[in-house]
């Protein structure tokens, strides 16, 4: 911790600047060396000029500045601020069409929104700690992987390499400005970091691969049932990324809904399980580990994710219940079942035989398990009474409890970790 004595020591910068100035034509090497540039179109300076800087009577362009700020309104483009208003009461604060102060954290109200950004945090790991050097020579030797398992691979990274962008861009440039409560934008903030990480993280393995990444990043747009996929999402992000779009109305408040539905409950709660259990089934028979514990890493960010936005949706409908009527029920039933199709889709083109001990008919089996559990958590009805997880090691693999100790693990790493290499 710093003391007050030291704030009496002379600075290394203070000193510098005691010390007699360079020759003029030191300075004016320095100005015309490469890199330099930008300094170097206007004639070098005089050595008067110079030395007069902090003394010289303000520029034209310095009084214009004052008098800018001189005018400035206190009240400056906040058109939902009232200066002078009451302090913000916890009471007053919603998720959607909030009318109070977006700049202040606390008081919080949504304390589970806060504790997942903390959570987070307490998560983060980055894909260049995961030691890729297995997965390279086991890619590299014909005999490695089998084609099934190669295709897989290839699918998964075709996949994912995109979706998480389609992500990342809902979030910034959709649904950000609509969510009008801090402490959930803090959230939201931390999770788009987490899909630039996920991003870095297919990016990272498709590079140690050597994988041709023409034909892994374009798979969303060149492969039909890769492109569906992204497709489907794509068209729910369309009427919020508009920027005319408001919310406000119950149509544009149901709107806003069926974006959040689309990408926390389908596109993160659905359309990344098959991959997910492919590649960690891989990792489980000790083949691609590297890849693999990078989709474990980032499955644990997304059952955050996804505990988040389902947290959002039912807090939105707590609070509106005029927006949740039978029928918008009905369309959101609806969409959960669309994305579970395309996600049995991509089942069978990504497994037209058996493979790692599983078949898309079991993937279907999981998919309708995991389309009851996200109706389930909405507050809908089960559409597939009696399905049975065919993969428990999967619940296992995301179970709380697990979670937790894996968090303790790093954040303990993290505390201590001056020997973090990078
Ligand atoms: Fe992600
Ligand atoms: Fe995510």
């Amino acid at each position: 911790m710093l003391s007050w004595d030291e704030f009496e020591q002379p600075s290394q910068e203070s000193k510098k600047s005691a010390e007699p100035r360079p020759a003029p034509e030191t300075l004016t090497k320095e100005v015309s060396e490469p890199g330099a540039a930008y300094e170097s179109h206007s004639a070098p300076a005089s050595p008067a000029a110079q030395s007069t800087v902090s003394t010289a009577p303000a520029s034209d362009a310095v009084e214009a500045a004052r008098a800018a700020i001189a005018d400035l309104d206190p009240a400056p483009g906040l058109e939902e601020l009232e200066m002078g208003a009451a302090r913000i009461q916890v009471d007053e604060k919603r998720i959607i069409n909030c009318r109070a102060d977006l700049n202040q954290l606390v008081p919080f109200k949504y304390d589970w929104a806060w504790q997942k950004y903390l959570d987070g945090c307490a998560n983060h790991w980055m894909p260049q700690e995961v030691n890729m050097n297995k997965d390279v020579s086991m890619w590299k030797d014909p005999e490695g992987l089998t084609e099934d398992e190669r295709r897989i691979v290839e699918y998964s990274l075709g996949y994912f390499s995109t979706a998480d962008s389609l992500v990342a861009n809902n979030l910034v440039l959709a649904i950000y400005r609509h969510i009008t409560n801090p402490e959930c934008r803090q959230y939201i903030l931390r999770q788009s970091f987490e899909e630039a990480i996920h991003t870095h993280a297919y990016q990272y393995c498709v590079e140690s691969l050597g994988m041709d990444e023409g034909e892994v990043f374009n798979m969303y747009r060149e492969v039909p049932s890769v492109a569906k996929k992204a497709a489907w999402s794509l068209s729910h992000t369309q009427s919020i990324g508009d920027p005319t779009f408001k919310t406000g109305t119950p149509e544009s408040d149901q709107e806003l809904l069926r974006n959040l539905i689309a990408f926390y409950a389908v596109t993160e709660g659905i359309f990344f399980y098959c991959g997910f259990t492919q590649i960690l089934s891989m990792g489980r028979r000790n083949k691609m580990t590297g890849v693999a514990e990078q989709f474990q890493y980032i499955l644990r960010d997304e059952s955050m994710h996804l505990n988040f936005g389902i947290d959002v949706i039912n807090q939105i409908k707590l609070e509106n219940p005029h927006l949740w009527t039978i029928e918008f029920q009905q369309e959101v039933t609806q969409m959960i079942l669309e994305g579970m199709e395309l996600e049995v889709a991509y089942a069978r083109d990504t497994m037209p035989r058996g493979v790692l001990g599983m078949n898309a008919n079991m993937m279907e089996e999981y998919l309708h398990f995991i389309a009851n559990r996200r109706l389930s958590q909405l507050g809908l009805k089960e559409h597939f009474p009696g399905a049975q997880n065919p993969f428990p090691w999967m619940s296992e693999i995301m179970d709380l409890r697990k979670e937790k100790n894996f968090f303790e693990t790093r954040v303990i790493e993290y505390q201590t970790g001056g020997a973090l290499q990078w």
